[in-house]
């Protein structure tokens, strides 16, 4: 299964601190916001990433993150010429997702949660073996009204979704994670333009949902599904990320640690990136190593990461 963060977009709440910079740029806490949706991704075991960006910030992504060889997975870069909506990302994507399925992230969407990675690896396992049609990720959120709203039958079943409603019909709010089947492309070439003159996934979901090819999965209370769309969500996400990694000693979505724990590289390529980073991150990552290699040592495969 291929995927795709969508990294584009104006970030006009936010200014004027993303006018000079991308939104998905911007630290969340000690890494950049993008890590945590490929952070998603990597979980998922998705190795085909593309990245779409603003044009200006192209080069910038880029810098950061490289082709991804050096961890195991491959990025490549389009731009998005002007934010004609998140629907659009499946068309710009086109030629990657090719005729398979695609799991597409907003690049400002932070998950987390115990369990979140094997969710999603059993989500994707379902679309490799042929699954058709849409899976999305409902989450409980106080003020519905900002997302698109999941309406559901007595049965918690999704009958329709409803976006940035004046009245929400549900607190069940729509995540910026979605996978679809190969039928995604062709039916984002279908739509129209919005009022706000913007491709609208969720009138690719309610596409979706018309041939009753929908489903929802609740995230429910056990995960954090964190917005950083204004300046105090994205300090609070810093702080909730801050807190986490402080009270547990681990850190969420490090890029590194998670492409070494599902195989895509070994504990020497990790601590190698983490010796690249002089930084209390750089230190982590070869902690980790240290610590997966010692592992490793104690059934007789140690690849000597010391000195
Ligand atoms: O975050 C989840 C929500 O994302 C969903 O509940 C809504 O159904 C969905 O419409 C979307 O709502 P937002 O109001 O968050 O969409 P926004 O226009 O802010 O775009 C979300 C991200 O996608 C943002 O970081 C910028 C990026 N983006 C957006 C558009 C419209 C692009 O890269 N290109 C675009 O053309």
């Amino acid at each position: 299964m291929k995927g795709i963060v969508l990294a584009g977009g104006a970030g006009t709440r936010l200014h004027p601190i993303t006018r000079g910079v991308s939104k998905q740029l911007m630290p969340v806490y000690d890494k950049p916001m993008i890590y945590y949706p490929l952070s998603v991704l990597m979980l998922a075991d998705i190795r085909e990433i593309l990245i779409i960006t603003v044009p200006d910030e192209k080069a910038s992504f880029e810098r950061l993150l490289g082709d991804g060889s050096d961890l195991g997975v491959s990025f490549t870069y389009v731009v998005q010429e002007a934010p004609r909506g998140i629907a659009e990302a499946l068309l710009i994507g086109a030629d990657h997702i090719g005729d398979g399925p695609v799991a597409l992230i907003l690049g400002d969407n932070i998950f987390h949660g115990h369990g979140f990675g094997a969710l999603l690896r059993s989500c994707v396992a379902d679309f490799v073996r042929g699954q058709r049609g849409a899976t999305l990720f409902g989450y409980p959120v106080r003020d519905p009204e900002r997302y698109g709203v999941c309406v559901v039958d007595g049965a918690g079943r999704l009958v329709d979704i409803v976006e940035k409603p004046e009245r929400a019909p549900t607190n069940l709010a729509v995540t910026g994670l979605y996978l679809y089947d190969a039928q995604a492309v062709g039916i984002a070439g279908r739509l129209s333009p919005s009022d706000r003159g913007e491709l609208e996934i969720t009138d690719v979901n309610r596409a979706y949902l018309a041939q009753d090819e929908a489903r929802l999965i609740d995230l429910g209370r056990g995960c954090a599904w964190l917005d950083t769309g204004t300046p105090d969500s994205l300090l609070e996400a810093g702080q909730y990320v801050q807190v986490l990694e402080h009270r547990q000693g681990v850190r969420i979505a490090c890029l590194e640690e998670i492409a070494l724990d599902r195989g895509f590289i070994d504990a020497a390529a990790c601590a190698a990136l983490g010796r690249a980073q002089r930084s209390a991150y750089g230190d982590y990552v070869q902690a980790v190593a240290l610590a997966r290699d010692q592992q490793s040592e104690s059934r007789g495969a140690s690849t000597a990461l010391v000195g």
